[in-house]
């Protein structure tokens, strides 16, 4: 019998019983117990979004760690886990194309002028609004790994023109790559719709502030479902309220739930998700996380074993 502790912050026990279904599907002999149980000292990995950490204190066999999501931020920011215990990222195709839909519906919204549309419809008014020409647009991508590579091919596809940055250099069809911080500044200032999914390490952290927003085009648009902490929060506002960011979408902010009187919310240019971009989907990610539950067992290194050195 296997031991897995789980905690995912802000769910149900309904949830964690959809997770102990579909992982004992594919490996009969794992018992999920809640990571704050008696039980969960017993436990060899943890399934974990958002948990508190200094529980994993009292478990002393545990063997890995793995997220609930594809973001490894939530169990490496602090340094608390050693570097013998592997941490382990959900990968799913799934929660790329949810990206890929969720990206492409907030340019559409902007270009497309729904919310004044909207409002039109709420007054009766039937008249055409100035429509942005697509194929003048430049889209760069922050981030082009599992997710953020599918998201800049998808938007290639629909017709926009897209330019992509990463670490290291890469070379996807259709799309212009960049790299280091010669290709951040391009993207910085050739890009009319800018878009984060970058990983939070120590050299991303408020990669968005006042000068980055200051060298952006006047007028663009500013797009994050990577991470809150990305993006210099103050900085952002004041930008959206001078009108140099017309519009700015946003899933992930410094604090979840973002505060209740938070400036953000008066913003009208300023749209508000509440981190659901893409959401991890038990039906399609239990198979890779029970097979990582199994090489951890098993002391095999588990597929999308993250490098401790980058943080991602
Ligand atoms: P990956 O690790 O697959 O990709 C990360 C990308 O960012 C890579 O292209 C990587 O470059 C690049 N990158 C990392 N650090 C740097 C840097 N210092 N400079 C330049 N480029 C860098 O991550 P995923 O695509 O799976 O996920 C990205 C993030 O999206 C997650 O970490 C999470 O924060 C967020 N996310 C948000 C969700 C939501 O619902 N809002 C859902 C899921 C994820 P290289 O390819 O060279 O390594
Ligand atoms: C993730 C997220 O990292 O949902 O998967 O943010």
């Amino acid at each position: 019998m296997t031991i897995v502790a789980f905690y995912s912050k802000g769910t149900s026990i309904e949830v964690q019983n959809t997770w102990s279904k579909r992982l004992k599907f594919y490996y009969p002999s794992l018992k999920l117990v809640p990571l704050l149980s008696e039980e969960a000292k017993f436990a060899t990995v943890a399934l974990l979004w958002k948990a508190p950490l200094n529980y994993l204190n009292k478990m002393t066999r545990i063997k890995g760690l793995i997220s609930l999501g594809q973001g490894v931020d939530h169990i490496l920011n602090g340094n608390l886990i050693p570097e013998n215990i592997p941490v382990v990222r959900i990968v799913d195709p799934y929660m790329a194309k949810s990206m890929s839909h969720w990206v492409l519906l907030s340019i559409l919204n902007i270009i497309r002028e729904t919310y004044g549309y909207f409002s039109q419809e709420n007054t009766k008014i039937y008249k055409p609004r100035d429509e942005k020409n697509f194929l003048s647009l430049k889209i760069g991508v922050y981030g082009i790994g599992a997710i953020g590579s599918v998201v800049a091919k998808d938007l290639s596809y629909m017709g926009f023109n897209v330019q992509g940055w990463s670490r290291t250099k890469k070379k996807i069809k259709t799309i212009t790559c960049l790299s280091g911080s010669e290709g951040f500044k391009a993207l910085i200032t050739n890009s009319d719709i800018h878009v984060c999914l970058l990983p939070l390490t120590p050299s991303t952290e408020n990669i968005f502030n006042k000068h980055k927003f200051i060298n952006m085009k006047k007028g663009s648009c500013f797009i994050n479902a990577g991470r809150g902490e990305h993006v210099d929060e103050n900085h952002l506002l004041d930008s959206c309220r001078s009108g140099h960011i017309s519009n700015a979408v946003l899933d992930v902010y410094r604090n979840e739930p973002l505060p209740k009187n938070h400036p953000f919310w008066k913003q009208d240019n300023i749209r508000l998700w509440p981190h659901v971009a893409a959401e991890t989907n038990p039906d399609t990610a239990a198979k890779q996380i029970a097979n990582a539950i199994k090489c951890i067992d098993n002391n095999i290194v588990p597929p999308n074993t993250v490098d401790r050195t980058l943080g991602y």
